[in-house]
């Protein structure tokens, strides 16, 4: 909920309120802690709090649970137990809230083209090695020289025999294409299409701006909260990561530069983000740190949720600067060190032990620390988490429809198009080659023909010539000396 100075108030220490300062918002934050410790419920509080500010978020939602916010809440005992500690009087509220779905079933459809998802994350999605994901890059490259557009999955694969079939061709200019690394390209491809990646590579592709919306409601205007259902998605750890990672890209890139802002413009929750870093290549590693690093200035926060912040690297968790804590366990070494390092990471408060209260906080506590109006990281705070105005859990299905129904968005994104694009054009190049091929061979078939007959022709002229024996002529000319002689003797008696 918001204070009365309009700051994000999430949280409460024992003597005081802990708030994000919306002017620090876009320095990014961290929602982490062990399974069941609250990590879902501080997210909703936070994208609650963030509409209530008119500032739209971005979130996954993993077990359909983050859908309550669409709905008012309702008193739990939870909640009933914490109104006198934090001085607040729960007032349920319902939120703007647009739903999405790769796969089109628990919302708007979602999709991308394979052109705009692009080279690196196809070949994380594939999990292609070094020298594939060349031969991937000299196919896109080829299908941009050749007009061939890269739509849906179909085109990809055009793209890919088409390039194969041809490769000597292409040799020179774009490298080396071996048949057996285009065979394991098109193997990954298969492997996605199985996933349903034929459903959510297409057009009309989901144009980000739709995500930065503000919505009235109950006669307030908030930031529009849109919830891509996760659940099937997550089955595939991988191409949900790169699909959270192509949003988050494609918000970067279509942002423009604004500086600080007195609160952000967009704030992206990137739920399990643990995913995105295992065994992420080099290239995304730095991707993905560059991107965090520099959306700040475009007035987007993002806030990573994961169990242990020692799932982050080092160069992206330097950045987070609000950080929500909810308890560690540390049965095993490796838990134990991360413990001590997270604990370490915070700036020390002197009324407690750190780390011994990690391990101690229950379910909606955490240990906070939120930047200061100056950019500084606050001293840490036990505190207690909000609870949250909207309901806690899912909604039903039919309440599901009806919000998809108000959104309004099916008109724009319900149905596929399928306009020409590398698999058609690339169809009917290969038809058009085929009735060249065809029509050469006719033409070479009947020119052979022709040879042919002619020469047989010729034989046998020269064959008739050569039948006749070698004194025919002789005889011939004897016949005709002998028949004048005896014809002018006839002639010359009678005379
Ligand atoms: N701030 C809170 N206010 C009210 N209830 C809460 C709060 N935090 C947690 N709870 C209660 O605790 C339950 C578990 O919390 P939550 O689902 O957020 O845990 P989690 O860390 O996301 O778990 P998982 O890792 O399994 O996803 C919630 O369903 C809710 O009943
Ligand atoms: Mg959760």
């Amino acid at each position: 909920m918001l204070d009365s100075e309009n700051r994000l108030y999430v949280a409460h220490a024992e003597d005081k309120n802990l708030y994000i300062v919306p002017s620090m918002a876009n320095r990014h934050g961290l929602i982490a802690g062990a399974t069941g410790t609250g990590k879902t419920v501080s997210l909703q509080v936070l994208a609650e709090t963030f509409s209530s500010l008119g500032v739209p978020c971005f979130m996954a939602d993993m077990k359909g649970d983050l859908s309550g916010i669409y709905k008012p809440g309702t008193k739990t005992k939870f909640i009933e137990k914490r109104e006198p500690e934090f001085g607040v009087q729960y007032t349920p509220a319902s939120y703007p809230v647009h739903f999405y779905d790769v796969y089109g079933e628990q919302g708007v459809q979602m999709r991308v083209t394979v052109k705009d998802f692009g080279v690196m994350l196809f070949s994380r999605v594939m999990s292609l090695n070094d020298t594939q994901e060349g031969v991937l890059t000299a196919v896109f490259k080829i299908a941009a020289d050749k007009n061939l557009e890269l739509i849906d999955l179909k085109d990809l694969r055009a793209a890919l025999n088409y390039v194969g079939q041809n490769a000597k061709e292409f040799q020179t200019n774009y490298g080396n294409i071996s048949s057996a690394t285009i065979g394991a390209i098109q193997r990954g491809l298969l492997a996605l299409e199985e996933q349903g990646g034929d459903l959510f590579f297409g057009e009309p592709a989901f144009d980000i701006n739709d995500l930065i919306d503000i919505e009235k409601i109950d006669g307030e205007k908030k930031g529009v909260i849109s919830i891509l259902a996760a659940d099937k998605l997550y089955n595939n750890p991988k191409l949900y990561s790169a699909f959270l990672m192509w949003l988050l890209t494609s918000i970067y890139n279509n942002s423009p530069e604004v500086g600080d802002q007195e609160k952000p413009r967009f704030v992206f929750f990137f739920d399990e983000a643990h995913l995105l870093f295992d065994d992420a290549s080099k290239a995304l590693l730095e991707q993905i740190e560059k991107i965090v690093r520099l959306i700040r200035s475009k007035g987007v926060g993002v806030y990573f949720i994961t169990q242990c912040p020692t799932d982050i690297p080092e160069d992206v968790l330097g950045q987070l600067g609000n950080k929500i804590q909810h308890a560690l366990r540390a049965f095993t070494p490796k838990e134990q060190k991360a413990v001590k390092a997270v604990a370490q990471a915070f700036r020390k408060n002197e009324t407690f032990d750190t780390e011994k209260v990690l391990l101690e906080l229950e379910t909606g506590e955490a240990l906070i620390s939120f930047l200061d109006e100056k950019g500084a990281p606050n001293v840490v705070e036990k505190a207690k988490m909000l609870f949250p105005q909207g309901q806690i859990g899912p909604i039903s299905e039919e309440e599901r429809r009806v919000a998809i129904k108000e959104s309004g968005l099916e008109k724009k994104y319900g149905e596929v198009v399928d306009r020409e694009s590398a698999y058609e054009k690339i169809i009917r190049e290969t038809e058009r080659r085929q009735k060249e091929e065809a029509k050469k061979k006719e033409e070479e078939e009947a020119a052979k023909k022709k040879k042919q007959e002619e020469k047989e022709k010729n034989k046998k002229t020269s064959s008739r010539r050569s039948s006749k024996p070698w004194y025919s002529s002789i005889l011939t000319s004897l016949l005709r000396t002998f028949g004048n002689k005896l014809i002018n003797s006839i002639f010359s008696k009678k005379k």
